[in-house]
């Protein structure tokens, strides 16, 4: 579902390098079906052109005053997003100021505010901006970004303005219905661990995107999401429980810690089936001849869950390098699962480790597909075949 259609965007722009970023954040935003109203900073106008951007939004910006524009345009809006937002409009934002335009409309609107700041990474870490985005946030403001990188200044570190087409991901999880609110969902992501020795282990090349991406939908979905997750070197999704793990045992124990109560259990980690059955002490030294590694199961965590008494809606994942949908369909019948996900490995680009993946969804007595696309976008897909399927 595109959560962006018809949604009504107000973009402010203010005085920041960041404000040529805002012309292909109004290009995209439009590819997905919003309007966007473009009202500018003076300073803002200095960096691009209006011109453009009325290119860009097919509608005229707006700069001054213009008798009612504060109300009309505070009314219209579904979402006031200021992207970039300087320190300065951070500032004049906290404390209520209405010296210009887009500072008055802030103040006369009741849409909500999204704010994606740009500036020098010294600025965002004054303590005073970090209180001013506090109190913002404490006032329902939503604070997308910054992300962390080169700035126009040579610096480097957190405070430029989110990509656009991070932007736009965003605000479709932001729009996103709120079907889910305040169901408790487990979810699992990235490998585990299991040790041979204190510095060897066997793992898997799982990154955690499909399964932190399944906790963003969900969360924004309006549940309330724990997500349990193995090694991986992604930040904890804002908002979420993030409980990280080493092993399979690890993950079966925290998964059991925090199954009661719990609406719905999605299995995306790529769990070790075998461990060693000892770990050596110490780091095992090399010899001239073979050496053998004796495994043993690890608890499948996904089947235990599903037999529990009063068990979730339960959906597991299947990867499989061939026989896709018969392996599939016999992990859904063999675990007892409600649903299962199941995505081709071993292809470049596709499933472990990449931005995309492309899921073949089965229950009982249907399924369907989720063609290739985004992790996040298959992430928005599979919570709403979830949800459909657990109201049916
Ligand atoms: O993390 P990414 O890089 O984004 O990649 C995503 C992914 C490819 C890892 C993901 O989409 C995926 O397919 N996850 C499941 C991988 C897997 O372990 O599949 P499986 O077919 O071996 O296991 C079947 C199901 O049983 C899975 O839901 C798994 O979580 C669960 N399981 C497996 C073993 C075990 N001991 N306990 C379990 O719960």
């Amino acid at each position: 579902m595109n959560n962006l259609k018809n949604k009504q965007i107000l973009l402010g722009i203010t005085g920041g390098i960041a404000a040529y970023k805002s012309a292909d954040l109004v290009r995209r935003l439009i590819e997905q079906d919003a309007e966007v109203q473009v009202v500018m900073t003076e300073t803002a106008t200095k960096f691009i052109s209006t011109l453009t951007l009325e290119a860009l939004s097919g509608k005229s910006v707006y700069v001054v005053h213009d008798a009612m524009a504060h109300i009309d345009l505070a009314r219209w809006a579904d979402m006031v997003l200021i992207a970039p937002a300087t320190a300065n409009f951070l500032a004049n934002l906290t404390y209520g100021h209405a010296n210009d335009l887009l500072s008055t409309l802030c103040l006369a609107t009741a849409a909500p505010i999204g704010i994606a700041p740009a500036m020098n990474q010294q600025m965002w870490h004054a303590a005073i901006t970090q209180e001013n985005c506090q109190k913002l946030q404490q006032r329902g403001v939503t604070i997308f970004g910054p992300a962390i990188g080169s700035q126009a200044c040579g610096d480097v570190g957190a405070g430029r303005m989110l990509e656009s087409v991070d932007l736009v991901d965003a605000l479709q999880l932001f729009f996103q219905p709120k079907v889910l609110k305040a169901k408790k969902i487990l979810i699992t992501a990235g490998p585990t661990r299991e040790h041979i020795d204190p510095v060897r282990f066997i793992s898997n090349r799982s990154s955690g995107k499909m399964g932190y991406a399944i906790a963003e939908a969900a969360s924004a979905a309006g549940a309330d999401v724990t997500l349990i997750s193995g090694p991986v070197c992604l930040s904890p999704p804002a908002g979420i429980e993030t409980i990280s793990i080493n092993s399979a045992q690890d993950m079966y124990e925290a998964v059991m810690a925090h199954i009661k109560n719990t609406y719905f259990f999605i299995s995306t980690a790529a769990v070790s089936d075998y461990r060693p059955i000892e770990q050596a002490k110490q780091k095992i030294k090399k010899t001239a001849t073979t050496l053998q590694i004796n495994l043993e199961p690890t608890p499948d965590i996904l089947a235990s869950v599903s037999k529990l008494e009063k068990p979730p809606f339960t959906v597991g994942f299947a990867a499989e390098t061939n026989n896709l949908v018969e392996y599939a369909k016999k992990k859904l019948a063999a675990k007892k699962l409600d649903m299962i996900a199941a995505n081709q490995v071993g292809i470049e680009g596709l499933g472990f480790d990449s931005e995309e993946n492309a899921l073949s969804i089965f229950w009982k007595d249907g399924g369907l597909e989720l063609a290739r696309a985004n992790k996040k976008i298959l992430a928005r897909q599979l919570i709403e075949v979830i949800t459909e399927r657990f109201n049916s």
